[in-house]
């Protein structure tokens, strides 16, 4: 994929809609393609990560203590919880086909949400919306 390519699929994504297109040319030089065979397992619940992806084409599903809470298709991303606060990943990420991701690695993550207000309040409110229905799930 050239880098214009890139710079539109990135346009595509509702987090990064808010930027200008010189923005998003100098963001997509931190993101590197990577392409998962259906199955593959992305983001293993309880270990540690360090990748942020954002899903170009392809289906993946999140799950949680083995039960399937979210699937996720292009323009989604998944992957910010573990590089937001070095913790372990939240739920396991599996390609549900062959998924086509672009990747961003934590060092990368930070300075471009600490540089961008426009991309760190989608972010929260992303955050929030899967803390909300994390506490739903829970029994009791
Ligand atoms: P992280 O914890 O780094 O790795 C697993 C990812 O699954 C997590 O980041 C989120 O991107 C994603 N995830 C966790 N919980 C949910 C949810 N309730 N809905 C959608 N995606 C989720």
């Amino acid at each position: 994929m050239g880098d214009q390519d890139l710079v539109a699929v990135l346009g595509r994504v509702p987090l990064f809609s808010a930027l200008g297109e010189k923005e998003r040319q100098r963001l997509a030089r931190s993101f590197s393609e990577r392409t998962f065979p259906p199955g593959h397992e992305i983001a293993v619940q309880g270990r540690d990560g360090v990748g942020f992806f954002v899903i170009d084409s392809g289906e993946a599903s999140v799950t949680k203590d083995g039960e399937e809470i979210r699937k996720l298709g292009p323009g989604d991303y998944f992957g910010e919880m573990a590089l937001i606060d070095q913790g372990p990943r939240s739920a396991t990420v599996t390609a549900e086909s062959e998924l086509r991701c672009h990747g961003m690695t934590s060092w990368s993550f930070r300075p471009v949400v600490e540089s961008h207000a426009e991309i760190a309040w989608p972010l929260l409110e992303t955050v929030v919306a899967r803390l909300r229905e994390a506490e739903q799930r829970r029994p009791g």
